[in-house]
């Protein structure tokens, strides 16, 4: 059985960072992945990585910026230390060398960004995160005599020992089906968020929770699940993500009047608002009538303002998703988007050092709820986060393992994990297949826990996903076979899935108030006295989620009315 001071799950940027502080840490690293490393979803990250490194910046107007954009949901604490660690996270990766775009005078260039009251995030064009990813994957194989790499490795099922304690996990090698226990000391989940609990969503099919319902499962709190964040500017056609870096770059948002109607929104920020602003503002043109195309459904986005040499320099991908994906030339003419799921503010609760509640058990990144984003994310800060804390996991959890000896993982829990499996495939085939039930789940969600909610709409969506956690249970799949099942592993995928919606939609409802991405229509205001708390799920004995609460950490601002 192989066994390593820490098992890191995960290996898109918060997972490799963390491997690599560990590794530095002088800790033996497991390092594994479901997809190739540069795979991982943080590949898809486009506009840039937020630093308060300017002459006239600070990272506490960094860190007041971050606080308003959560609608001061987010813990303080947690954000005074990602901010005034920002400037040498960003000055690490440049020297071991992330290309970040350089002005003329040869110093790093800064964009605008949504809800930042300076240019502070530093980029590379519009594929910051495939720039930054691909450097760590290059800085991690230097470890390679203490970094064991388990690329296309599933992991089923987390590990506690007698004591309560995290052991290890269960993982099936997607190659060969071959099922093992991984111990460790320390285990990291670095595997992303649920975004695929909606349909459409900028998120990689393979974002579907897994970490948060395994930590769920094993018993750890997950906080801040109602809030998700719609991006602004998604492909009205398909979901896919136009960055924020093209309303960075200035580009405008019109209306079917031609207006630029965030004026009426946000008149000091215009399109650069707080992302769950923007999006409020364009599903309220849409749904009273002056929404674009076809069906009314969408804005445009109008890049034409910027100069064509500059959209090339600074925003190509774009010009490929545009020209490849909705036949637009975004340099000659507007394209249409709308508001589209793009994040998840919630996750698995962890405390700074991104240790959970179990011992043993560590998040880091999206899976993750520190919390530094509260009720609404701001673009560009979510690199920065997936960084800082996946670095201080792994420095932490590197140290624990010094003083601790080898727990007791028992291998009997790969023929359990293996038993689950074979019972999936030999499902007879009269129950719904996985990829309807997935699409449902998709719609629901995009339909009644979206940018505006209701109690009503909440519910209906709580009955529907009750019933797909039933199918769930008995749906089949058509491959039997070992090698690559995908099938298999779907049917898993969106067992997590359900769980994941399951306590968004829960959450969605017992907040009774409206903040950030949760917009309650029959709870339009902020109520700071009731609701300036976090919720928490976790899971009762009988498999239900069961709600708590715990307190927002505040260190210097008190809640304000948010304006921009
Ligand atoms: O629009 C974007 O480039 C997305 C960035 C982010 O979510 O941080």
């Amino acid at each position: 059985m192989p066994a390593h001071d820490v098992l890191i799950i995960g290996a898109g940027l918060a997972g490799q960072r963390a491997a690599l502080a560990a590794a530095e840490t002088g800790a033996s690293v497991a390092i594994m992945s479901k997809v190739h490393p540069v795979r991982s979803h943080s590949v898809a990250a486009a506009g840039g990585i937020n630093a308060a490194i300017a002459i006239d910046d600070d990272w506490t107007e960094h860190a007041y910026d971050t606080v308003k954009g959560s609608d001061f949901l987010g813990d303080q604490d947690a954000i005074e230390i990602m901010c005034s660690e920002a400037p040498g996270e960003a000055m690490h990766l440049e020297h071991i060398g992330v290309t970040f775009h350089r002005n003329d005078k040869g110093e790093l260039d800064l964009r605008a960004f949504g809800g930042a009251s300076k240019k502070r995030t530093a980029y590379v064009a519009d594929i910051t995160g495939q720039a930054i990813l691909h450097v760590l994957y290059e800085q991690l194989m230097r470890h390679h005599e203490t970094v064991d790499s388990f690329e296309e490795w599933f992991c089923t099922s987390l590990i506690r020992d007698d004591d309560g304690h995290c052991a290890g996990a269960v993982a099936r090698d997607i190659r060969s089906g071959t099922i093992e226990v991984f111990n460790a000391k320390s285990v990291i989940l670095a595997n992303g968020g649920n975004g695929q609990c909606y349909k459409p969503t900028t998120n990689a099919l393979i974002c579907t929770g897994d970490g948060i319902a395994q930590a769920y499962r094993a018993g750890a709190p997950i906080m801040d699940m109602e809030m998700v964040q719609y991006h602004p500017t998604t492909l009205a056609e398909n979901g896919f993500l136009i960055t924020e870096g093209a309303r960075g770059e200035g580009a405008h948002l019109l209306n079917s009047e031609g207006r630029r109607f965030m004026e009426d929104y946000a008149p000091n920020k215009m399109e650069l608002a707080s992302r769950d602003v923007v999006s409020r503002a364009e599903q309220t043109e849409i749904n009273e009538g002056r929404g674009v195309g076809p069906d009314g459904q969408g804005i445009y986005l109008d890049i034409t303002v910027v100069p064509r040499k500059r959209v090339l320099e600074a925003l190509r991908e774009i010009v490929n998703i545009g020209r490849d994906f909705a036949g637009t030339d975004i340099t000659r003419e507007p394209i249409m988007i709308r508001p589209g799921q793009h994040y998840i503010m919630g996750g698995v609760r962890t405390d700074v050092d991104g240790q959970t509640p179990i011992p043993g058990l560590y998040a880091a990144g999206e899976v993750a709820c520190v919390s530094v984003h509260g009720g609404n994310r701001l673009g560009a800060n979510s690199l920065l986060d997936t960084l800082i804390f996946g670095r201080r996991s792994g420095e932490h959890a590197a140290r624990r393992g010094k003083e601790l000896a080898m727990p007791k993982a028992p291998a009997t829990r790969a023929s359990e994990d293996a038993a689950q499996i074979k019972q999936i495939i030999d499902r007879p085939h009269d129950g719904r297949r996985v990829s309807e039930i997935k699409d449902e789940l998709g719609a629901t969600m995009n339909e009644f826990v979206a940018v505006y909610r209701d109690e009503d709409g909440l519910k209906k969506a709580g009955e529907i996903v009750g019933r797909l956690k039933e199918q769930a249970a008995e749906a089949y799949v058509d491959d039997r076979g070992t090698v690559f099942n995908q099938d298999v592993l779907g049917a898993l995928e969106v067992g997590y899935m359900i769980d994941c919606a399951e306590m968004t939609i829960v959450s969605a409802i017992d907040r009774k108030e409206s903040r950030g991405a949760q917009f309650r229509l029959d709870y339009p205001d902020r109520h700071d006295e009731e609701w300036l708390k976090h919720i928490n799920v976790t899971r009762s004995a009988d498999g239900e989620p069961e709600i708590s609460y715990s307190p927002v950490t505040i260190t210097q601002w008190e809640p304000e009315v948010r304006k921009y």
